[in-house]
């Protein structure tokens, strides 16, 4: 793949502390396993609001998925529907809506709305999401504005020819609509609670807050109508020097509750990551970069392959643990002195 983009996919902001930290961080992590347990028969089965997946593994909205490959989004969801988990489509998919939806009809699909400062544009992808038979709207709270990701300034770095912003487009010129910059200024900068309402009642579909890094930025969102929550930094391409995820993950689940759901996404890229996200309380995991390196590989096959094969190390870590379903993990499995809480 081009430099650039590679460096797109791959980077994160400022000095990239948080991108790296987000991988140690539950590289770190130490776990305690049960023993003489049955583990003749394992599932990673779980529901994600109610639908049923096959792994606790949901596909991180990412933007310009044709940058990779052709059929960019909507071999992404094929990929996550052959696999048997949601995938989000972000704000900033380079395919329409209704291409997206029609590339995997019938899987589970949750569309990630970056609000934008017209409350009407924002309220017609909404309105073609829930036409479309999107399930939830994850709204990215992490990004009134970008991130300063200085690979893409040393690289100089545009959107080819031919890729655009698919939903948004069609509202500005196309010469307008190509330069990245473009849905910057038009993503809202006063995103408030009152949005998160103001989504709910529009689409009628549960809102999933995504990008809370503390318990207090959670209760907000929940406060405001979230019926779940993403911990996140945004794979480390926002606000350098957060908290790494991991970190972050049990302070969250602890303020949340049984209020909603909790997952959390940044760094996952092992089952045994996925087990220690959920004996922190998480739901569910979302991975970002492994599935746009499955898709650059291999499109909707390689997609597959990634998922397949990130929800085996995690049957096996879950047998060589002890447990039999995603029900049974519990915050006893990580060690404390290796994650103080
Ligand atoms: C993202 N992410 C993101 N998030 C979002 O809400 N809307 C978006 O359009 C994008 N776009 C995007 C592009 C690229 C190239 C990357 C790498 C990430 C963030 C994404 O949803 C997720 O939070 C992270 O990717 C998770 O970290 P890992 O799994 O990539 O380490
Ligand atoms: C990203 C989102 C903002 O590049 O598109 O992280």
């Amino acid at each position: 793949m081009a430099r650039g983009t590679f460096d797109y996919m791959a980077g994160g902001a400022d000095d990239e502390v948080t991108l790296r930290d987000n991988v140690e961080a539950w590289t770190r992590m130490r776990l305690r396993p049960r023993v003489l347990r049955d583990v003749s028969t394992v599932s990673t089965t779980t529901t994600v609001l109610g639908t049923e997946v096959s792994c606790p593994i949901l596909v991180a909205p990412v933007s310009y998925l044709r940058l990779v490959h052709d059929e960019g989004e909507r071999a992404m969801a094929a990929g996550a529907a052959a696999a048997g988990v949601i995938m989000a489509l972000s704000t900033r998919s380079s395919c329409t809506i209704e291409d997206v939806a029609a590339a995997a009809p019938g899987a589970g699909r949750w569309f990630q709305v970056y609000l934008l400062r017209d409350r009407g544009w924002t309220a017609d992808l909404v309105d073609r999401a829930v036409a479309a038979g999107f399930r939830a709207l994850v709204l990215t709270v992490d990004t009134p504005v970008l991130g300063y990701r200085r690979r893409d300034v040393l690289n100089a770095f545009e959107l080819p020819e031919g890729i655009t912003m698919a939903n948004v487009a069609s509202r500005v010129s196309p010469e307008v609509a190509e330069a990245e910059g473009l849905l910057a200024a038009y993503q809202a900068p006063d995103l408030g609670p009152e949005d998160v309402a103001w989504l709910a009642e529009r689409s009628g579909l549960p809102v999933v807050a995504k990008g809370v890094l503390t318990g207090e930025a959670a209760r907000e969102c929940i406060g405001a109508g979230a019926s779940a929550v993403v911990v996140s930094n945004h794979g480390g391409r926002q606000l350098d020097g957060v908290l790494a995820t991991a970190d972050a993950l049990a302070s969250v689940t602890d303020a949340v509750g049984s209020d909603a759901e909790v997952y959390v996404d940044g760094g996952v890229r092992r089952g045994t990551d996925v087990l220690k996200a959920l004996a922190l309380g998480a739901r569910a995991v979302m991975i970002g970069r492994p599935a746009v390196w499955g898709l650059a590989t291999s499109g909707a096959e390689g997609v597959q392959a990634v998922i397949g094969h990130l929800c085996f190390e995690l049957r096996t870590a879950m047998a060589l643990a002890g447990v039999r379903h995603p029900g049974e993990i519990d915050r006893a499995m990580v060690d404390l002195r290796s994650h103080p809480q």
